[in-house]
C-alpha cells in the first residue's frame, strides 16, 4: 500500500512510545500521535506500578507525564494529544487547570476535552491563551458545530474534534458518514476546525476516511501495520449499519443552546475514567 499520496494527516492511537518505536522502524512516516486514559493504562508503566501497589492519582499524573515525554522523545516533530482526566461532574475550571499542566509537559501538545460543556468551555479559555485543543468523544454532528462556535477565532491547527467511528458501529449506525457529514459541514461554514477520524476498528474504516479525504486519522498499532502492509481488514458490516443522516445546521446565537448531550459520550467519559479509578489503591 503506497502512502505517500495520501492527503489525509496520519497518527497514531496509541499510549506507548516503543509503538511509536516500531512504527517508525517499519518506515511509516506519523505526523503525530493520540493517546487516551484507557490506552496510557495498558503501557507497561502503568501496569508495573498498579501491581506494586500504592498508586495515587499523582502517581498516575506522573506516569502519563513520562509516557507522552517518552513519546515525545521517539516521534520527534508533530501534534501529540494528551486527555484530561475527567468525568461527568468536572469543572471547567478543572479542566483548565490540567490543561494547562499537561501542556507544559511536552512541546506540541493538543490537549484531549472531552465534549461536554465543562470541556467546550475549557477549551475556549484554553485557545485563547495560546494552547491546542483535541475535543473528543465526539458522536453527533450538532456536538462538532458546537467546537466550530465555541472556539471561534482559533489559529489554523489549533483545535481538532474527534468523532469516533467504530463506537458508532458498535450500537449500529454507520460512523464514517458523521465523518463525511462534519467534512461537509465544516466545509460549508469554512471552518478552522480540523476533522480527527477516531475509533478506527479496521483497514477499511481508515481506506474510508482517506477517500474522504478527512484531514487527520488516529490509527491503532495492528491496523496501522496491516495497512502499510497491504492487507485488508473489516469491521462491521457497513451496509447492515443504519445511515447517519445530515442535520440542517441550525443557528444560534451561543453554542450553549445547542443540544451537545450523547448517550456514547457519557459513556465514553465513564470508560475513560474508570480506565485509572482502576489503578487506583
Ligand atoms: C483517540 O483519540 C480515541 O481516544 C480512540 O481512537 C478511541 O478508540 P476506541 O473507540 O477503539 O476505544
Amino acid at each position: 500500500m503506497c502512502m505517500n499520496d495520501i492527503s489525509t494527516k496520519m497518527f497514531l492511537d496509541s499510549g506507548n512510545a516503543d509503538e511509536t518505536q516500531a512504527i517508525l522502524d517499519a518506515g511509516i512516516h506519523l505526523d503525530g500521535q493520540t493517546t487516551n486514559p484507557s490506552l496510557v493504562a495498558k503501557n507497561e508503566l502503568f501496569q508495573k506500578q498498579a501491581q506494586q501497589g500504592d498508586v495515587t492519582m499523582e502517581t498516575l499524573f506522573d506516569l502519563y507525564k513520562q509516557t507522552v515525554i517518552d513519546v515525545r522523545d521517539v516521534l520527534g516533530e508533530g501534534s501529540l494529544s494528551v486527555e484530561v482526566y475527567a468525568g461527568a461532574d468536572s469543572t471547567t475550571e478543572e479542566l483548565v487547570e490540567q490543561g494547562r499542566e499537561m501542556n507544559t509537559w511536552i512541546d506540541g501538545a493538543h490537549i484531549k476535552l472531552p465534549l461536554t460543556t465543562a470541556g467546550l468551555e475549557a477549551a475556549r479559555i484554553l485557545v485563547d491563551e495560546g494552547i491546542n485543543v483535541n475535543i473528543t468523544l465526539c458522536f453527533s454532528q450538532v456536538q462538532a458545530l458546537a467546537v466550530h462556535y465555541a472556539t471561534t477565532g482559533a489559529q489554523p491547527g489549533q483545535v481538532f474534534v474527534s468523532p469516533f467511528i467504530g463506537r458508532l458501529d458498535d450500537i449500529g449506525q454507520r460512523g464514517s458518514d458523521l465523518i463525511q457529514n462534519i467534512l461537509d459541514m465544516y466545509n460549508n461554514l469554512d471552518s478552522h476546525v480540523e476533522v480527527l477520524a477516531a475509533s478506527v476498528r479496521s483497514t477499511e474504516h481508515l481506506q474510508t476516511v482517506i477517500d474522504m479525504k478527512t484531514d487527520i486519522v488516529t490509527v491503532p498499532f495492528d491496523v496501522l501495520v496491516d495497512y502499510n502492509e497491504g492487507k485488508t481488514t473489516m469491521g462491521a458490516d457497513q451496509s447492515t449499519l443504519q445511515e447517519i443522516k445530515k442535520i440542517a445546521v441550525p443557528q444560534v446565537d451561543d453554542w450553549h443552546d445547542l443540544d451537545i448531550t450523547h448517550e456514547l459520550t457519557d459513556k465514553g467519559l465513564a470508560k475513560f475514567k474508570k480506565a485509572w479509578d482502576d489503578l487506583l489503591n
